[in-house]
């Protein structure tokens, strides 16, 4: 379900017609529907009515303020990975005690800015991590609420550069060794033990690795419990997929996930985390851009764009699939013919997409990536001296502009040339 049609020929989000969005901010940027994020986090969060969970949307899938803000006037939580995140979840008026620090790598600034801010739970992936945290608290004179990551040993099917359950990966504490760690956490001065947590990685679209992953979980929580270590938190993390090919499975409804969890969970007396991103962001964006030119190559043709890879890195990262849509209508009947859709980077690897069906489309007319609210605009960079483009929030009639572009004297102001070569003869 999402807010992003056409309408009278145009593809409008809610009721704003992208075109009127293009005169007035320019190409490319990102749009986002507060009415399709709304949707999501409310599906999402009564599905586990009853359950006593918490849902921390996970900032990485979509850091902007405003729809951190949308989210938070929700009830929602964070799951952040950075001191930046946890920076960016507070400023957009996420509590504190609802945020949630996950990541292999957090830095002793990060875990002590969380510490400081009263951060509701810690989630340590090593022993290294767990005794710098244990000194770190102890010498502040407060206690760190933490919870340890554990890694489940589970396959997911998805792509690998997005798996994380694997005894392989560099995530959370093999599930076989966590007992001892768990042991070692409550002896430690500065450590509030509260509970474990577990992500197994993410745009999983079957339940059945879930299940396998919270049944290893629970047998872990109950054999802890048998000897007297009692957890009263269970993070899940995130995970749950959208489709972004039209032949590709629906997400597993929330009501199913919550059966799992309860399934698994429910007569624990346990409150339960949750860090969907993507199940709440993704199909809540688009990013549109301008074709610039319509190039006859030797042997394919290739729609080049004004956006490339470094604002939207999905397809060439991870060879993911977007619907590329054409903002103005086609005609039933215009032929659809295989088109390379291409960005200005030069790199061969600037490709959204090869060989794409897709009607005739002019230079100067729009298109939009369909499914871009989630790892789009957080994961874009101004390589080839590009700016970060615009974010747009639409709601109902109106949009606004959440992020501007940076000018150009912006980009330039963070560097500086030494005197030593402003002035080669000194
Ligand atoms: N919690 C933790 C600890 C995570 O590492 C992640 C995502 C999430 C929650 C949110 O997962 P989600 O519900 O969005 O699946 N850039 C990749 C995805 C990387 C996911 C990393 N971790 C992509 O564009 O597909």
């Amino acid at each position: 379900m999402d807010h992003f049609a056409y309408k009278s020929g145009v593809l409008h989000a809610e009721e704003v017609p992208l075109t009127r969005i293009a005169e007035s901010v320019g190409t490319p940027f990102y749009v986002y529907s507060s009415a399709t994020l709304e949707h999501h986090y409310r599906v999402f969060s009564e599905a586990f009515v009853g359950q006593n969970a918490h849902v921390c949307f996970a900032v990485k899938t979509n850091g902007n303020k405003a729809v951190l803000a949308l989210l938070a006037r929700l009830g929602a939580g964070a799951d952040v990975v950075s001191g930046g995140e946890m920076r960016q979840a507070i400023a957009a008026g996420i509590p504190a005690k609802r945020i949630v620090f996950s990541g292999v790598g957090k830095t002793r600034d990060e875990l002590t800015a969380a510490l400081a801010a009263g951060i509701a739970q810690i989630n340590v992936e090593s022993e290294p991590e767990l005794r710098a945290l244990s000194e770190f608290a102890a010498s502040m004179g407060t206690l760190a609420p933490v919870a340890l990551r554990v890694n489940p040993d589970v396959a997911a099917d998805t792509h690998e550069k997005i798996t994380t359950g694997r005894k392989e990966n560099k995530f959370g504490i093999d599930i076989d060794q966590a007992p001892a760690l768990f042991r070692l956490a409550r002896t430690l001065p500065g450590i509030d033990l509260k509970g474990v947590a577990v992500h197994i990685g993410s745009q999983i679209l079957d339940l059945e690795p879930f299940r396998q992953a919270f049944a290893r979980l629970r047998e872990l929580v109950l054999a802890l419990r048998a000897e007297g270590i009692n957890l009263e938190r269970v993070d899940l993390g995130g995970g749950l997929g959208v489709p972004y090919h039209r032949d590709d499975p629906t997400s597993p409804p929330p009501d199913a996930y919550a059966a799992l969890t309860r399934e698994a969970f429910g007569d624990l007396g346990v409150r339960l985390i949750l860090e969907p991103g993507r199940l709440i962001a993704g199909n809540a964006g688009m990013l549109v851009s301008r074709v610039v030119y319509v190039k006859e190559g030797a042997s394919r043709n290739f729609l080049i764009l004004d956006s490339g890879f470094n604002d939207l890195i999905r397809p060439a990262f991870y060879e993911a699939f977007h619907e590329i849509l054409p903002v103005n209508l086609p005609a039933p009947d215009a032929p659809r013919e295989p088109i390379d859709v291409v960005g200005p980077i030069c790199e061969s690897s600037d490709i959204f997409a090869r060989q794409r069906l897709l009607p005739p489309i002019a230079p100067g007319e729009l298109v939009a990536f369909a499914t871009a609210g989630a790892y789009g605009a957080v994961m874009a960079s101004t390589y080839n001296g590009r700016p970060l483009v615009p974010e747009v929030l639409v709601r109902g009639a109106r949009f606004d502009v959440v992020r501007r572009r940076p000018t150009p004297a912006e980009m330039a102001a963070l560097e500086t040339v030494p005197d030593w070569l402003k002035n080669p003869a000194s």
